[in-house]
């Protein structure tokens, strides 16, 4: 399927799109089912939208698949959502490394609730697809905004515990360079599915100017005509970066 990209701009397409996949349980719920089965239809909604990111020329598209805070859930479903990931992985990943998608993972990894076998076909997908340039897919998985940020300043206290710097040269850049990927950009873009309105500790750092955009949908709901909206939306914001809003003068 293909989009009709005349509704945007192609001079205004956001760089880095953030997504937060949520309405996966309420899917479920509403036709009866476990919450798992909402799971398993997001796959279909988070690839088509992979595809919806070919398509319309986003650079960086980074999903929430597992917070630091998911551990809370049921036994049963953390255990699903760790074999889903898993799994989902070692299926998409030749699909992806044709289509020119590079495949990366933001989180904590050295979390010991993580099994090996995900540990080890996470760096087999990046390893695979480090080459490819055409879309950064970023999985945020074991992932925590305030985490990250805290891992970054330990890392940096260390260089200068080290005596490797002056604590008086840490600036935005160098806590930046410490995230755990620092090439990163800035998100322009956050959509979080479902209706719910909160960025629930998602790339805190990079969100800083994001716009945000709510769609009423349910995660297994949403697709590259979705997200064709939301770029389409994201094109009518004035992004302002601070500085004053521009009034017509006269
Ligand atoms: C998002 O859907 C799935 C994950 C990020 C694991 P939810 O599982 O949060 O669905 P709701 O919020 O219960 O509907
Ligand atoms: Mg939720």
């Amino acid at each position: 399927m293909t989009l009709d990209l005349s509704t945007v701009d192609p001079e205004r397409i956001p760089t880095h799109v953030g997504l937060i996949l949520d309405g996966n349980g309420r899917w479920a719920n509403q036709r009866g089912l476990p919450r798992t089965a909402g799971h398993l239809a997001g796959e279909e909604a988070l690839f088509d939208t992979v595809e919806g990111a070919l398509e319309i020329g986003v650079s960086w598209l980074t999903a929430f698949t597992f917070s630091t805070e998911n551990w809370e859930r049921d036994e049963e479903e953390v255990e699903f959502l760790m074999w889903f990931n898993e799994d989902l992985l070692t299926r998409r990943r030749d699909e992806l490394h044709t289509q020119g998608v590079r495949m990366r993972f933001a989180g904590d990894m050295s979390d010991p609730r993580i099994p090996d076998r995900n540990r080890k076909h996470m760096a087999e997908a990046e390893e695979l697809t480090a080459g490819n340039d055409r879309l950064q897919l970023v999985f945020a998985f074991n992932y925590g905004a305030r985490r990250e940020i805290a891992e970054a300043a330990a890392g940096i206290a260390r260089e200068a515990a080290e005596g490797r710097l002056e604590p008086d040269v840490v600036d935005e850049d160098m806590v930046r360079r410490h995230l755990y990927i620092p090439e990163m950009p800035d998100l322009d873009l956050v959509i979080r599915s479902s209706g719910e309105m909160r960025l629930s500790n998602f790339l805190l750092w990079h969100a800083a100017y994001a716009e945000l955009y709510f769609p009423g949908i349910l995660w297994p709901d949403f697709d590259r005509h979705a997200l064709l909206d939301a770029v389409a939306e994201y094109q009518t914001r004035d992004r302002r970066f601070g500085s004053a809003a521009d009034f017509p003068s006269g």
